[in-house]
C-alpha cells in the first residue's frame, strides 16, 4: 500500500492483533472482527509475510524444486497471502484449485475474493473439502495452536503430497517446526532447508542455544515509502528484520543437491579477523570460522549480507 492508502489502515486493529500474536493469546478466539481488520493486516504484516514466502519460494527454485499439480490447500489462510505468493511465483498452471481453510469463515471469503480477483478463472473453495493429495501451505499458524490442534493439523495433512510450512524465524517456532520435520520426515523427502533427511542437527547434544532460522529482504523501496515508516512507527516493528523458519516437505525428492552445499543458518557474526557462521550438513549443525586473512571474499560478502542461503565454502584464496 502507498502513503495515499495509509489513512485507510485501522492502526488500533493492528495494535489489538500485534499485542495478541506477541502475548501468545491470538488462538483463544477468532480476531477477524471486521472486514476492515483483514483489509489492514494485509496491507501490512500479510505483506510482511509475503516477502518472507517470495524468501522461501526463490530458495525453492535455486533447489530445482517444482510442485505437484494438485489442489492447492491454504489452511489457517487468513488474508489468503501464502496463496498469492505461490500463485505469482508458480503461475496459475501450476495448481488445479485452490481451497483456501481458516477458523474464520471471514477470513476465508476475504481470501477467497484476493485469489479470485488476482487470478481470474481459478477454481477457489472454502472450508474442508473431499480428501485429496493436496499441495499444502501453511503461514504463520503454529503459534495460535495447542499441542492436540497440532496433532490433529499433522493428521490432516499426512495425505498431502507436499508440504510448505513457513514460520516466524523465532527460537520457539523453529523448535516446533523440527519437531513436525521429525515426525514427518519418515513419510516425505525433505526437500528444504535442509540438505540432509537425517535427524535435525539442531538436536544435537550443545546446539541448545541455536535455531534453524534464515531472513528474507523486504523490496528496498518499502524503507522509502511513508506508509511502512508510520507502520514501523505505530506497531515498533524493525523493517529490517524478516527472519523465518520453514519447511518443505514432498512425497517426490526434488533434484539431488551437490554433497559440497551447506545451509547457512541465521546471521554470520562479523568480527574483525574472521567470520562466523552456522552451517548445515548432513554431518550436523556446527559453526565455523573463516579468517579475514584467508577468506577475504567471505569477509566481505558476510559484511554486506550477501551469503547465500545454500553455499559451497568457497577455498581458500
Ligand atoms: C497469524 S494468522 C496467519 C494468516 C495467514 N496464514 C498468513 O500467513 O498471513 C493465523 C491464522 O490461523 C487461523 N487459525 C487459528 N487457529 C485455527 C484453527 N484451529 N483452524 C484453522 N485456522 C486457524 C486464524 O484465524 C488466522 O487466520
Amino acid at each position: 500500500m502507498s502513503s495515499s492508502g495509509a489513512d485507510k489502515v485501522d492502526w488500533q486493529a493492528l495494535e489489538r492483533l500485534r499485542l495478541a500474536f506477541l502475548k501468545g493469546t491470538a488462538g483463544d478466539r477468532d480476531y477477524w472482527d471486521h472486514p476492515s481488520t483483514l483489509a489492514s493486516y494485509d496491507a501490512t504484516f500479510a505483506q510482511r509475510i509475503g516477502w518472507k514466502w517470495d524468501f522461501v519460494l526463490a530458495e525453492l527454485a535455486r533447489r530445482g524444486w517444482q510442485p505437484p499439480r494438485t489442489e492447492l490447500v491454504d489452511w489457517g489462510c487468513g488474508t489468503g497471502i501464502a496463496t498469492r505468493a505461490f500463485l505469482d511465483h508458480f503461475g496459475v498452471d501450476a495448481v488445479e484449485s485452490v481451497r483456501l481453510i481458516d477458523r474464520s469463515p471471514q477470513a476465508q471469503r476475504y481470501a477467497a475474493q484476493r485469489v479470485a480477483s488476482r487470478f481470474p478463472g481459478m477454481p477457489v473453495h472454502q472450508g474442508r473439502g473431499e480428501a485429496v493429495a493436496s499441495m499444502i501451505l501453511l503461514s504463520h499458524v503454529l503459534t495460535e495452536l495447542q499441542p492436540a490442534q497440532v496433532d490433529a493439523l499433522l493428521e490432516e495433512i499426512a495425505g498431502a503430497s507436499a508440504v510448505l510450512w513457513v514460520e516466524p524465524g523465532t527460537y520457539e517456532a523453529s523448535l516446533a517446526l523440527i519437531a513436525i520435520r521429525e515426525r514427518l520426515r519418515s513419510q516425505f523427502h525433505v526437500i528444504a532447508p535442509c540438505p540432509h533427511a537425517e535427524r535435525c542437527g539442531i538436536l544435537a547434544p550443545g546446539n541448545e542455544s541455536h535455531w534453524c532460522h534464515h531472513f528474507a529482504s523486504p523490496p528496498p523501496e518499502v524503507f522509502m515509502d511513508p506508509f511502512w515508516g508510520r507502520f514501523a512507527k505505530m506497531l515498533e516493528i524493525d523493517l529490517r528484520s524478516l527472519p523465518v523458519s520453514y519447511l518443505v516437505l514432498d512425497r517426490n525428492p526434488a533434484p539431488a543437491l551437490a554433497p559440497e552445499l551447506v545451509r547457512t543458518l541465521g546471521r554470520p557474526r562479523l568480527l574483525k579477523a574472521e567470520v562466523r557462521l552456522m552451517a548445515c550438513t548432513a554431518a550436523g549443525v556446527t559453526e565455523r570460522a573463516f579468517s579475514r586473512r584467508t577468506y577475504p571474499s567471505v569477509w566481505k560478502d558476510a559484511r554486506k549480507d550477501r551469503i547465500p542461503s545454500l553455499w559451497k565454502v568457497p577455498d581458500a584464496e
